[in-house]
């Protein structure tokens, strides 16, 4: 499967890609292109970088994208992710290159360059280099086989605002054009990703495989954990973007329910909002297969022997 993964690394947009670079099998990453979202797009392009380098994946190009949302302003996350946003490793100047193309431009060529229906999507961090690739390009909309991204919430509430999950509310403008595009649509909100922790005993699992890319992972696991912990009086962090990637490996893991998912973007009070239609309740388009459920100790068996496949 080709994939395109989208992310603002963010230590489990970093695990998202640690699972994806070594399940080179099933997964061919075309490229990984950065957005502005846990912290600025200076440092997310960099920490995809310092990533390709832990994973020893050179041939993996990284792209930078969009320093700001659509029409908003930026809001960033440091509270959670530590001011260099991969928290818990040390952080260097990698020498593993940044393309010069830019992210949204990188999107539109290689989808335009493919055969219909054989690009899936992953973002992970907000939508804007999506959303302004499917606004310059919309030639390209129908080109994409489907997008499998992390972001809304709708039993679980918000996790920025008592009504938005931190991905949609940084860019809901950019997530309306991603959730009307047309293409199918799996969408990991923090429904599922609240069932997936990342629990002490985990951690140890991850760390006790000893590679450098385990160690790292666990590292900034830990780091991830405290912020979590406390704000959710939980036995671990909720590992969100990692999901996706999990899902195309291992779809059988996951449960989800064909329904309308609207994004607020006008309101104040609940700005960017999922406004998910579970009980069809209208009769709008069931745009996205809402995933609500996971098996969790499955998903960390994958993750786990996934992360086995790394030496030094
Ligand atoms: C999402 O927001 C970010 O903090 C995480 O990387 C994840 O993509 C969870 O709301
Ligand atoms: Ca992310």
């Amino acid at each position: 499967m080709n994939i395109i993964l989208d992310c603002d690394p963010g230590q489990d947009d970093v695990i998202s890609l640690l699972l994806a670079m070594a399940s080179p099998g099933e997964l061919e990453i075309l490229g990984v292109t950065t957005v502005a979202g846990n912290v600025p797009l200076a440092l997310t392009q960099r920490n995809a970088r310092i990533v390709c380098e832990i994973a020893q994946r050179k041939d993996v190009k990284v792209y930078a994208g969009c320093e700001r949302p659509m029409l908003r302003k930026l809001v960033t996350a440091e509270y959670v992710h530590g001011d260099t946003g991969i928290n818990g490793i040390e952080v260097y100047d990698p020498c593993h290159p940044l393309e010069a193309q830019h992210a949204v431009d990188y999107i539109i060529e290689t989808i335009r360059s493919s055969e219909p229906g054989t690009i899936t999507l992953v973002p992970t961090g907000p939508l804007t280099n999506i959303a302004m690739a499917f606004v310059k390009a919309p030639d390209i909309v129908a080109k994409v086989k489907s997008i499998v991204l992390m972001g809304g919430a709708m039993r679980e509430g918000g996790n920025c605002t008592p009504s938005a999950e931190f991905n949609i509310f940084v860019d809901p403008q950019a997530a309306q054009v991603v959730f009307e595009c047309g293409r199918p649509l799996t969408v990991m909100g923090l429904d599922v990703t609240h069932q997936v922790l990342c629990t002490s005993d985990r951690i140890e699992r991850i760390r006790g495989l000893g590679s450098k890319a385990a160690l790292a992972a666990a590292g900034m696991l830990s780091f991830f954990d405290q912020h979590d912990t406390a704000k959710y009086q939980s036995a671990g962090a909720p590992l969100h973007d990692p999901c996706t990637v999990a899902y195309l490996l291992q779809p059988g893991l996951f449960e989800g329910r064909q329904c309308n998912v609207s994004i607020e973007t006008q309101s104040e009070l609940t700005m960017g909002n999922t406004a998910v239609d579970y009980w069809h309740v209208t009769d709008k388009p069931r745009n996205v297969n809402w995933i609500f459920a996971v098996d969790a100790e499955g998903f960390f068996d994958l993750l786990v022997s996934r992360l086995a496949r790394y030496s030094d």
